[in-house]
């Protein structure tokens, strides 16, 4: 059974309306429903003082009716009650301004106070909830990070002192690793050291970058103090937290295995035509993070939201067409925020499955339509097909390259979608991966601006390579080690030897005339796609490389890199690995991908309609989504043997 379903937020309605709730989730085909996340208040109104009454009602009417309960932990957004009462719980930006209760996630995530109410919520629900026949799921906290992922506070100044004692023992190791020499920045103990505050110029790199995973670790820790009572309690109930995508403020990869299944909140802009390949995205992160195993929507808008600027509504069809590319791409529950749409409150105008217009509505019929072609796939613990491409994500180098002080302000999540829209556009199917993980099952890996990275894990690429693997890495990867020094054997490290080639200086793209409209390839012999004087346009980064034993494929043609290698192979081992020194528009990347792609043996499965559709294959169905005229089909594939 594939989950069906939305966040529930029952407290928000007077109970005469519950029972027109549940009668109408089962006229969805509603199965799973989200209760509590932000019931904090409505649990515990005073301190210490529980109120399972109205919780008691609705579940026991939930399982009566058959529909099961992911149910919340609700430490998301502590009452007024507990603010008050513990005003240094309430987060500090960088810039010292205490933030305040009325909204939501109001808190540090380093408060021993915050954990400790937390775990005594947690607790009760955990004692009071375990057995009850509703319950299917727990629901750990809410995006973690969303709003709050850094606090600057006194207590989070003292956990970050801690976390780096742990980590260097000493603070002379600080100091080296942070290069503390440079600008008088010099610790005599880790009592001197601070969150890295507003500050008056560029702040210590290093220290930044540990800031950075010291703010995921800590909501990890959040997150475990919580999951820690519910494996005690009730550990025959599997528990998730809801991700958010690719989220710059949450290292992922050491969340994944602290859950018992991954969900994900997904929330494309209907009105941006690259959403579809953006969603796409999101889909195959969330089922790499799980090792391939089916994961859940767990939220998305059955229309519009109400937090863009101007917020689009999504198109007839558009539902199904993105429920059906979650579930193509290893989804086991498609779910909705909200269930119905509230009346009051900041998200009064965020659609629900159930809008303030009633059942007589475009997306009401949608929901319905949506359950019922869902009840009739039977896929929902089948895995995806196995993926022959993998592109390298990792959030060391996401923190690191987008900081101040950079050879060029870059975004990294930009440099690795557009290498995902290219493949997504020749229906090829991607994971992603960490550059330590073990690759050999790939036919294909690409690291894109991989720009901080270890040792080890640039051995596992060397590795990949040499044992047959065909790689590609693109500029600005390998520059600093995990500590945040450039590597002290240049430029890409232990690469050098598996791309044949080293970097000898960046020359980023500044001038219009520079940006636009070059032409990488000349009439130099080792041609990459077409004739002789063909040419790809590359725009914003080059850089000048020398060949040791790499082939040069492409070469700058004009300009004062004319002549320089511009895009080399290298055969290394059984192997082979590309290096791309600049970035091609998308019509260039689509050719020079298709000439790796062809040189891997990987085949490009485009079909095309009107436009390109998504063509996705899962445990012996064929799923055909066409996003321009919003078109689902599910095709059962002729099975060999
Ligand atoms: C997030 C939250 C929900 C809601 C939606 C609105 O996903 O988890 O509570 O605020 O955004 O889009």
């Amino acid at each position: 059974m594939i989950w069906f379903g939305g966040d529930y937020n029952p407290e928000q309605w007077p109970e005469e309306v519950w029972a027109e709730d549940i009668a109408l989730m089962q006229e969805a085909g509603v199965n799973l429903v989200t209760v509590g996340v932000f019931a904090w208040a409505n649990i515990e109104p005073r301190e210490g003082e529980f109120n399972f009454g109205w919780l008691d009602r609705i579940l026991d009417h939930l399982a009566a009716a058959g529909v099961n309960v992911d149910l919340a932990t609700a430490t998301a957004s502590p009452p007024p009650w507990l603010t008050k009462a513990y005003p240094d719980v309430l987060p500090v930006t960088e810039s010292g301004v205490r933030l305040s209760q009325g909204s939501r996630q109001h808190y540090c995530p380093s408060s021993a106070t915050l954990r400790r109410l937390s775990r005594r919520l947690v607790t009760a629900l955990a004692q009071r909830y375990a057995h009850h026949p509703a319950v299917t799921m727990w629901h750990v906290n809410n995006e973690y990070g969303c709003h709050v992922s850094h606090c600057y506070c006194e207590v989070s100044a003292d956990a970050f002192r801690h976390w780096l004692q742990a980590r260097y023992r000493t603070v002379e190791s600080l100091n080296v690793a942070w290069g503390t020499s440079f600008w008088s920045q010099h610790y005599s103990s880790f009592g001197e050291v601070e969150p890295p505050r507003a500050a008056p110029a560029t702040r210590n790199p290093a220290q930044l970058l540990d800031f950075d995973r010291f703010s995921s670790d800590e909501l990890l820790a959040c997150m475990k103090s919580e999951t820690a009572i519910l494996r005690q309690l009730s550990p025959d109930i599997p528990l998730t937290t809801n991700f958010i995508g690719f989220f710059k403020a949450v290292d992922y990869w050491g969340w994944a295995k602290e859950v018992d299944l991954i969900a994900n909140d997904s929330y494309p802009n209907p009105a941006d035509s690259s959403s579809p390949a953006f969603g796409a995205m999101v889909c195959d992160l969330m089922r790499s993070l799980g090792n391939g195993k089916p994961w859940v929507l767990m939220e998305q808008a059955p229309g519009a939201v109400n937090w863009r600027e101007r917020n689009a509504r999504k198109l007839p069809g558009q539902l199904k067409a993105w429920s059906f590319q979650a579930i193509a791409r290893g989804a086991c529950g498609v779910l909705f925020f909200q269930w119905r749409q509230s009346r009051r409150g900041a998200e009064k105008f965020h659609s629900g499955m159930l809008p303030h217009a009633g059942t007589n509505t475009r997306i009401w019929r949608e929901i319905c339509d949506l359950g019922d072609a869902i009840s009739e796939l039977d896929i929902a613990q089948e895995t995806q097909d196995n993926a022959r491409v993998a592109i390298v994500f990792e959030w060391d180098s996401w923190w690191t390259v987008e900081q101040a002080g950079m050879p060029t302000q870059m975004s990294y999540l930009d440099q690795v979608f557009e290498l995902y829209e290219s493949l997504y556009s020749k229906g090829v199917l991607v994971d992603f991966v960490k550059a330590s993980f073990d690759l050999h099952t790939y036919d294909l890996v690409i690291a894109p601006s991989l720009f901080c990275t270890t040792k080890e894990s640039l051995e596992s690429l060397d590795r990949f390579a040499a044992g047959g693997g065909n790689l590609l890495v693109t500029y600005q990867s390998a520059i600093i080690d995990g500590s945040g020094a450039v590597f002290d054997d240049g430029y890409l490290g232990t690469l050098q030897k598996t791309l044949g080639l080293w970097v000898e200086e960046f020359a980023p793209l500044i001038s219009a005339a520079d940006i636009h409209g070059r032409t990488v390839i000349g009439e130099q012999p080792g041609l990459l796609v077409g004739e002789p004087g063909d040419h790809l346009d590359y725009w914003f980064w080059s850089e000048q490389v020398h060949v040791t034993t790499a082939v040069t494929r492409a070469c700058y043609s004009i300009g004062p890199l004319a002549g320089s290698p511009a895009i080399t192979k290298n055969q290394v081992g059984r192997g082979s690995a590309w290096y791309l020194t600049t970035r091609l528009n998308s019509s260039a990347l689509s050719d020079f991908l298709g000439v790796v792609l062809m040189e891997a043996g990987i085949a490009e499965e485009v079909k095309t309609a009107n436009g390109p559709l998504e063509v996705v294959n899962r445990a012996g169905h064929r799923f055909v989504i066409d996003h321009d005229t919003q078109a689902v089909s599910v095709e059962t594939l002729e099975t060999e043997g």
